[in-house]
């Protein structure tokens, strides 16, 4: 009998197959019920997890989804842009007013902060940029660029002697060169705030990880966005500043993607892109609103509309060959309940010539007109449904017609948002 995902072991990653906000927040949170390591390596606070369950509703940005699990460590790892004031003003409070503890959170101290100066230069960069990214403001693509440029203060730089000294170099250089007018003082007092609530949560990770590895037990990762943004492979200049991809779990914690068993490729049913950047399989129209309205298609980070897309089995297929990707996470199927008919896009041509897909580059994907694929859609509301073979024969005809063109089985169908609201294949 095939093993289901529900319990799993091993090393596991998630990874979004796709241009983010596949809502990996609820499969994280449901299979970190089984993790002994939850850990995060790859973005900052521009991610946004949307988890719903038994505590409550939260937006978490840096927090590992495993933190509700009390056995479960929560990782973040060097290669995570640490950003401190949505950990502790946001997220932290989130958990406090829920009852949700945090004391199985360890941050990496090589992990790069994300300063205010980060913050203002994204805004500053992308108001003058002629062709936006439309990025999250966030300050992660400053914050990397600092890491790159090996000028970054990083978590660890908090509990130095010298961490004022540090700090005010730091500023006095952005003051003088950029322009900024950031308070030392200001920016002193609330980084010395955020090193006293976060000084016994700093441990090194990638020791902890290795004999986590050794010790047999269960590891969790948990991906942030998703490989079409990958800075990269994916569309740029239109992509994130970090690597999406199982690329980077090697870069965040010293691990060669060999020793990960399981590598889930998340998607929703549909696609989404928020931002600027390509969309070869746009909806426009009655749909795009029903899509929008059904789905929420709104940014937890951003508050931004997300552009909605049929699903990209061109994109999908690259993004589970290049990462290894061995099942597929299908989530939001419920929004297609009332569809008519529901198209999949199997090949792209451009002009009259079939072409094959060229990664990292938006210029292309921009020219590319999808092929479809027309499937019925089904009336029924399928979220009280738990079993495959009770789904409408058109859902499951959806499912198996991707798993034939990508050749990846699809192991985890979100039929709601809700914890239980879901199918193990
Ligand atoms: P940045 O990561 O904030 O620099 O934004 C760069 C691009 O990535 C923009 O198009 C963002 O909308 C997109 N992006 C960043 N994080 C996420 C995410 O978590 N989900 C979806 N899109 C994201």
């Amino acid at each position: 009998m095939k093993k289901s995902l529900k319990n799993w072991q091993g090393v596991t990653a998630i990874i979004g197959v796709d241009w983010g906000d596949s809502g990996k927040g609820r499969i994280i949170d449901d299979l970190a019920q089984n993790a002994d390591v939850a850990a995060r390596f790859n973005g900052g606070a521009n991610t946004g997890h949307t988890i719903e369950n038994n505590f409550g509703k939260f937006a978490l940005h840096i927090v590992p989804s495993g933190i509700f699990n009390k056995k479960t460590i929560c990782l973040v790892g060097r290669g995570v842009a640490c950003d401190l004031e949505s950990l502790i003003d946001d997220e932290f409070k989130q958990l406090k007013k829920a009852g949700v503890s945090w004391r199985n959170l360890i941050i990496d101290p090589s992990a790069t902060l994300t300063m205010p100066w980060h913050k203002l230069k994204d805004g500053l960069r992308e108001n003058t940029r002629r062709q936006k990214i439309g990025t999250t403001g966030r300050g992660v693509g400053p914050a990397y660029a600092d890491r790159v440029e090996r000028v970054g203060l990083q978590v660890g730089d908090l509990y130095k002697n010298d961490f004022s000294k540090l700090l005010k170099e730091e500023i006095d250089f952005q003051n003088k060169y950029f322009a900024l007018e950031l308070s030392y003082q200001k920016i002193l007092t609330q980084f010395q705030n955020y090193a006293k609530v976060t000084k016994p949560l700093i441990g090194r990770t990638i020791p902890i990880m290795q004999k986590a590895i050794q010790k047999g037990q269960n590891i969790l990762f948990e991906g942030a966005q998703g490989w079409l943004l990958d800075v990269d492979a994916g569309t740029y200049p239109f992509v994130t500043s970090s690597n999406t991809g199982i690329i980077g779990i090697w870069k965040s914690f010293d691990l060669h993607p060999k020793k990960i068993n399981n590598i889930i490729g998340i998607t929703k049913a549909y696609t989404t892109r928020v931002g600027a950047g390509p969309i070869p399989t746009k909806i426009e129209g009655r749909e795009r609103q029903l899509i929008i309205e059904k789905g929420h298609e709104i940014g937890t980070t951003s508050g931004r509309t997300r552009d909605p897309g049929w699903l990209d089995l061109v994109l999908l297929k690259a993004a589970a060959e290049v990462n290894g990707v061995n099942q597929l996470a299908l989530t939001k199927l419920d929004i297609f309940s009332g569809f008519k008919k529901i198209k999949i896009c199997v090949g792209y041509t451009i002009g009259d010539k079939k072409v094959d897909y060229l990664s990292g580059n938006a210029d292309f994907l921009s020219k590319c007109k999808p092929v479809y694929m027309e499937l019925d859609g089904w009336k029924k509301d399928i979220s009280k449904i738990r079993k495959f073979t009770l789904l409408p024969k058109a859902a499951q005809n959806y499912i198996r017609t991707i798993e034939k063109i990508t050749n990846v089985p699809i192991t985890f169908i979100g039929v709601g948002p809700k914890r239980e609201e879901v199918i193990y294949v």
